[in-house]
């Protein structure tokens, strides 16, 4: 598996350098003149843990909580007083951890953000289904977030005890939902389970529409190597067909794909965790993509407020990338819209996508990956399969190693990817 995925990197970095991550880290961020630039707040808490997800998460105790937010706040500031002024970022996004759960100080945090940045394309945030209610709800709406995104899995009893999770009332859900009118609301659902069907994830689709989704997000389920489940994956094989038929259902409704995972009731509904061009992100576990550089944040807790408690970042790893390095970034992170524009390529790196990745651009529009329209380059539904495909490779080898690493330890000194 690592094989592919290091072939591939060796043949579109033209190069047989790894990724070479270490705890060298710079105490100032350089996003000043980042176009397009997200901004991605994580908090780690949730009621009880999962044993299929992978992220930084924690049980949520107040006096962590309150200890955490301060730290937060801090880092925030770090890095925001950088600069002076406010710059403009597109989106802001919390993800977690449940962080619904916890927004006793959500209005302090945005605080901290607002002194620094204007935000123009609205915020979002993850909610674990436990945490719709009104009062919640209320209060998320009157922070002017525009999007949220319920984490559901699945609708179905048999498969929320596979992935051992409590069952939830939909009608309540729904009941509390029609009360607000967030621009997006996106439901998460899990597919690829053992023995789930076409007809069973297209239930699961239509429940979540009926419930007040506009917005769907379908995740592979993923078996990473360092969580307890003990669930894995389909085959790939019935994992294509289920993804090709659930894709033509979507479009037989006249939705529209925003992103490898997600459809939308209409263009107008967009959904995204975070720009990909460039983002910054804040808090244990976060990821910042600049021009120059790809660092992530520990994922300790107690090591993460010790730092800021120093006024220093909580960088644990940082890649300083070539240029060739942080065009394949670039690609990669951009090919999750499934669509690329040669004219922001130009833009970014002052060279034309076709000078640099001719070859690739020609193999993937001969194997029908790829077709171009209006000049700009976008997924066949092929393509999005094999992109899916290959994301999974990408995680399993990079994703899984990092985390499982970091989760460990707090600050690697090294790690080659
Ligand atoms: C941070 S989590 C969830 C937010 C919230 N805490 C909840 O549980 O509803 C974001 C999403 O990642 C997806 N996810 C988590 N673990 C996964 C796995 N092992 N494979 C695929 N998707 C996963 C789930 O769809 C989940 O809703
Ligand atoms: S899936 Fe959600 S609730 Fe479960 S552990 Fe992960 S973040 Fe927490």
């Amino acid at each position: 598996m690592s094989i592919l995925t290091n072939l591939t990197r060796m043949w579109l970095t033209r190069s047989f350098k790894p990724f070479i991550f270490t705890n060298k880290y710079s105490q100032t961020l350089d996003y000043i003149n980042c176009d397009k630039l997200g901004l991605y707040v994580h908090i780690p808490f949730c009621r009880s843990i999962c044993n299929f997800c992978p992220y930084c998460k924690y049980i949520y105790k107040k006096d962590l909580y309150n200890k955490y937010v301060d730290s937060l706040i801090k880092e925030i500031h770090l890095v925001g007083n950088s600069t002076s002024g406010r710059k403009k970022i597109t989106s802001l996004y919390f993800g977690g951890g449940s962080p619904a759960m916890s927004i006793e100080r959500t209005d302090e945090i945005l605080d901290a953000i607002y002194s620094h940045f204007i935000i123009t394309d609205g915020m979002g945030i993850e909610i674990h289904p436990d945490d719709i209610t009104d009062s919640t709800m209320q209060t998320l709406y009157n922070l002017k977030f525009t999007k949220i995104s319920v984490g559901i899995q699945s609708f179905n009893s048999k498969f929320q005890d596979i992935l051992k999770r409590k069952e939830f009332d939909s009608n309540q859900i729904k009941s509390v939902l029609t009360n607000y009118s967030f621009e997006t609301v996106s439901i998460d659902l899990i597919f690829a389970l053992p023995t789930q069907t076409f007809e069973d994830l297209k239930n699961d689709v239509e429940k979540a529409l009926d419930i007040g989704a506009n917005h769907i997000a379908i995740y592979p389920f993923i078996d990473f190597s360092f969580t307890a489940s003990n669930v894995h994956a389909m085959d790939n094989f019935d994992k294509k067909k289920l993804l090709y038929n659930i894709t033509d259902y979507f479009y037989k409704k006249g939705f529209v794909r925003t992103s490898i995972w997600t459809f939308a009731k209409s263009d107008a509904i967009k959904y995204s965790s975070m720009t990909r061009e460039n983002f910054l992100g804040f808090g244990c576990s976060a990821t910042t993509l600049l021009k120059e550089q790809f660092k992530i944040n520990t994922f300790s807790i107690n090591e993460y407020c010790k730092r800021i408690d120093k006024d220093n970042l909580p960088t644990s790893l940082t890649i300083n990338f070539t240029r060739r390095q942080r065009m394949v970034y670039y690609l990669f992170w951009t090919a999750y819209s499934t669509q690329i524009n040669p004219t922001d390529f130009y833009d970014f790196f002052g060279v034309t996508l076709e000078q640099e990745f001719g070859l690739e651009i020609r193999i993937a529009k001969m194997l029908g990956f790829i077709v171009e329209d209006n000049n700009i380059y976008k997924m066949t539904p092929k393509g999005a399969f094999y992109y899916h495909y290959y994301e999974n490779f990408y995680t399993l080898s990079y994703i899984d190693k990092m985390w499982g690493i970091m989760r460990r330890e707090a600050f690697p000194d090294e790690l080659k990817l």
